[in-house]
């Protein structure tokens, strides 16, 4: 454990943060499994789209992942070890994509997504001036969740034009 890294904490404990981050790095690890399976499943129109869009937030959710790790590592914490914590210590639960219509497995990442928005921005308010390290990752989280939201419901929103204008030509 690095004491001079964590002594640089103000006003919180290094047990505190690890707790909320342990939380997180959950989310992290059920987010990156719903979208590998999405992908796989996904079925309906412009689906190409969404497996392009759906493979490149797992990547993004595993990359998480591994940057939360390595900042509970840093504060003498303890990644979750085992799988089974991923669902009994999350703040985001996994929705498992039993319709595998494009449509509703949007809508269900996009609440995903929402979820994660609350909880970075949760974390950014109780680390803010407090434990900096961890403030500047978790907004650099928070950043890339904000783009997810926006990258899903964008297509969401085109996929829903693409089928009305079908829907007003067949007319
Ligand atoms: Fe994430
Ligand atoms: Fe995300």
């Amino acid at each position: 454990m690095a004491t001079r890294g964590i002594s640089i904490l103000k006003g919180i404990e290094a047990k505190e943060v690890t707790e909320l981050l342990n939380k997180a790095y959950c989310d992290e690890w059920l987010a990156y499994y719903q979208y590998f399976i999405e992908s796989k499943v996904v079925k309906g129109i412009m689906k190409d789209a969404a497996i392009a869009e759906l493979n490149q937030h797992a990547a993004d959710e595993l990359r998480h992942a591994n940057m939360v790790a390595d900042r509970i590592l840093q504060l003498g914490g303890t990644p979750a070890l085992h799988p089974k914590d991923w669902l009994t210590n999350s703040n985001c639960a996994y929705d498992a994509p039993e319709d595998p219509n494009v449509l509703s497995i949007l809508e269900q990442s996009i609440k995903g997504e929402q979820c994660a928005i609350s909880t970075y921005s949760a974390l950014a308010d109780i680390t803010r001036g407090k434990d900096i390290v961890t403030y500047d990752i978790v907004s650099q989280i928070l950043a890339d969740e904000v783009e997810h939201e926006e990258d899903l419901q964008a297509l969401y929103d085109d996929i829903h034009e693409f089928i009305a204008e079908i829907k007003k030509n067949i007319q």
